[in-house]
């Protein structure tokens, strides 16, 4: 099983500030040296944490694979085509949500994403599509001549009851099955972390996961007593 790890958080801490780090560049430097086989990144209209600068130097600096997360819009789309990143992740995208609130419409925005995706495949552009383990939206997703797909696990992962997590399993497994069938790479991503990342790497036809949060959440956790210690160590006189 591939992880491409997304590093917006990172960007997130240093937005927070308007200051000049955490680096999401070294970060993504640093997932790859710890042996990540890919780097996510989400250019969000809003510029909230990932910035274009951060795209270009991604681009520039990563030697894995640079997966562009985009909203299928006209102004992501020339700025793909300009940074030319391995592979486009389109995903809804409304301006108040926290996080990516479910899958894409893929049905509902047929006839867009029909003319949207062959300008990204021409530029070289492997394209993905964020979806919801449902049926028609994996089918309609054959039909728009995406590449792969990457299944969302939200709801899986938020699910509180085993019961309800148990369902949300099944319903991944199927969709996975599906979408294999279908000649499509599978994919999935959202809400994972150490406590819920087994059960999806033992479905087979899964063969990347994408994971952000849970990741720099440790990592702010298991680097802060260094980062203590650091600091103490200039306190001294
Ligand atoms: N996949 C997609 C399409 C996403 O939008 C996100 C969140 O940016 C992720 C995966 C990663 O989710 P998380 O940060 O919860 O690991």
């Amino acid at each position: 099983m591939h992880l491409s790890v997304n590093i917006d958080h990172i960007a997130t801490i240093r937005q927070a500030r308007k200051a000049s780090e955490p680096e999401p560049v070294l970060a993504a430097l640093l997932a790859e040296q710890a042996g990540a086989h890919g780097i996510v990144c989400h250019l969000r209209g809003d510029r909230r944490h990932i910035q274009e600068r951060d795209l270009k130097l991604l681009r520039e600096t990563i030697k894995t694979k640079l997966n562009l997360e985009m909203a299928a819009t006209p102004e992501m789309l020339d700025i793909a085509r300009k940074v030319k990143p391995d592979v486009v992740s389109l995903v809804p995208e409304s301006p108040n949500e926290v996080t990516t609130q479910g899958g894409l419409d893929v049905i509902g925005h047929k006839k867009h994403l029909l003319a949207y995706i062959p300008q990204l495949k021409k530029a070289g552009i492997r394209v993905s599509i964020f979806v919801d383990p449902d049926r028609p939206q994996i089918e309609a997703c054959r039909q728009v001549g995406v590449d792969l797909i990457e299944l969302n696990t939200g709801k899986y992962a938020e699910a509180r009851k085993d019961r309800d997590r148990q369902k949300h399993l099944e319903e991944v497994k199927r969709a996975a099955a599906l979408a294999r069938s279908l000649g499509l790479e599978v994919h999935a991503g959202h809400g994972l972390d150490y406590h819920n990342v087994r059960p999806i790497v033992e479905i087979e036809e899964i063969t990347e996961l994408s994971i952000g949060f849970a990741i720099v959440a440790r990592a702010a956790m298991v680097g802060i007593s260094q980062a203590v210690k650091d600091m103490l160590a200039l306190l001294t006189r």
